[in-house]
């Protein structure tokens, strides 16, 4: 069958224009006036852009001693109903767990996926087994990125030395180490000195993690991936320092990403102001939400290009979940949802103010995570030959952001009530219409994974300029006798 979508204008990061696009057996076949089809879906005053790309998610995670409530099947249903075409996630292995076992369980999780998605692979734990595998994981597993929590300390965290070892096996497989950059040591203090003086709301969660523990670990791991020899993608970018830490890398020659979410965009620490303990607990996540200021730095870097990605580190719990830290802040699983609200609120408060152009919005949802991720332009892209993963998103359609409406399967939305403009119409996953007129079509199990191959490009390239400015003894002609 061929699928039409017509009367549309095509937006990709970088051009802006009027034209059908034809889809058949999955991929774009054909761009241009006046195509024909079997199945035509109507895009009269709206845009046709490249589906969303998240690739930060957290689907079914096992973490804080429970599971995050949206598995991949109300969590990709949420996705594509945001106009979200694919979802990555994080394989976690236990502490002495095998990466290739924990990636059997990803899999078999993944089963359910209604959109398409791939994996990174955490790092927590380190030895023999774990730098051998890693290669495994990049040539038979399709997974060319790595993540380390400098944060979640006596659980996820890794240390420096762990780090440097892991950033040099990536460097050797042509795979990109991405960081959680907040300095795991100092938050533990902070909390530990915050709970003895009887502060153990999630006020508290905000004020053991300030920005500067931020700011720091992200340059520590700047400087860690620098010294190994490879690029570097920091997750949900929350504040100026770590942003600076991104902007002076980058200014300095080195290939640093950086990724703010959706919620730092939007949401500020007043949240955890809030009298009701259940609003500012559902809220909690890390980095925890910031001084407004941070807010117009990290508009200002998706401007201008020193930060990259938009995404939601979506990591939904109920509020019964949440309800496991009364008493002690520490206990609240870090976490907050927002797949199905990225694209519609990034829309509203981007591109309707004007602080980012249509193009941009593409650019940083979709087109740059695909071209970071090495699955560029098979996702990413409106071009001939790339699947047919499509937003047709109406920017005059609106709504009001609802639990009671939502995807997720969580009983509150940390966007309750605000309103938003620039829907979805249609998603397309793969050419299939997926989602419209609030019903999604796809069926758990229809997402596909996307294997990620290596960098070669990249890694040959900093390997090159390793090897040229290598140290190298310097040879003398003799040693002067000691004590002349
Ligand atoms: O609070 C958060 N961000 N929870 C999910 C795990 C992580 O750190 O990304
Ligand atoms: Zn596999
Ligand atoms: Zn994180
Ligand atoms: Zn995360």
């Amino acid at each position: 069958m061929t699928t039409i979508i017509k009367n549309g204008t095509v937006v990709t990061a970088d051009l802006t224009y009027k034209a059908d696009v034809k889809i058949e057996g999955g991929r774009i076949v054909e761009i241009g006036p006046d195509l024909r089809g079997e199945e035509v879906l109507d895009a009269s005053g709206a845009y046709v852009m490249p589906g969303g790309i998240d690739p930060h998610v957290h689907l079914e995670m096992p973490f804080m001693g429970t599971y995050s409530a949206d598995d991949f099947d109300s969590g990709t249903r949420a996705a594509l109903s945001g106009g979200t075409t694919m979802v990555v996630d994080f394989c976690l292995p236990e502490p002495g767990q095998s990466l290739l076992d924990a990636l059997k369980r990803w899999d078999n999780k993944a089963t359910r996926a209604h959109c398409d998605y791939s994996f990174h692979m955490a790092i927590t734990w380190w030895g023999e087994q774990v730098f051998d595998e890693m290669k495994a994981v990049v040539r038979n597993h399709g997974i060319n990125t790595f993540k380390h929590f400098m944060a979640y300390k006596g659980a996820l965290m890794v240390n420096d030395d762990e780090m440097f070892a892991s950033f040099s096996r990536c460097a050797e497989l042509g795979a990109l180490p991405l960081v959680h950059a907040e300095n795991g040591d100092i938050v533990a203090a902070m909390q530990q000195k915050l709970m003895d003086a009887g502060n153990d709301g999630p006020e508290a969660h905000a004020y053991s993690r300030p920005a500067s523990v931020e700011g720091e670990a992200t340059n520590r791991a700047i400087i860690i991936a620098d010294t190994a020899g490879v690029p570097l993608y920091v997750v949900h970018t929350s504040c100026e320092q770590a942003h600076e830490a991104i902007r002076r890398a980058r200014q300095s020659g080195m290939r640093v990403y950086g990724e703010p979410l959706i919620q730092h965009l939007t949401l500020d620490e007043s949240e955890y102001a809030h009298p009701d303990w259940d609003h500012s607990a559902r809220r909690v996540m890390s980095p925890p939400f910031r001084d407004k200021r941070h807010q117009d730095s990290l508009w200002a870097g998706l401007a201008a290009g020193s930060l990259q990605v938009v995404a939601t580190d979506h990591c939904a719990f109920t509020t019964d979940q949440k309800r496991t830290g009364r008493g002690d802040f520490r206990k609240i699983p870090n976490g907050t949802g927002g797949l199905e609200d990225r694209l519609p609120m990034l829309w509203t408060h981007g591109v309707e103010t004007g602080r980012i152009t249509m193009n941009e919005f593409v650019a940083v949802t979709s087109t740059n995570i695909a071209k970071i991720l090495n699955i560029y332009p098979k996702k990413g892209a409106i071009l001939v030959g790339a699947d047919a993963d499509i937003v047709v998103l109406d920017p005059k359609a609106s709504k009001t952001i609802s639990a009671a409406t939502q995807q997720s399967a969580i009983d509150y939305n940390v966007f309750e009530g605000k309103h938003v403009t620039g829907l979805p119409r249609f998603t397309l996953s793969r050419g299939n219409v997926a989602y419209a007129n609030g019903e999604i079509r796809m069926k758990p199990g229809d997402g596909k994974f996307v294997s990620r191959p290596p960098f070669p490009a990249v890694s040959k390239a900093l390997s090159a300029w390793k090897e040229i400015t290598a140290p190298r003894k310097v040879e003398r002609s003799g040693i002067p006798a000691s004590g002349v």
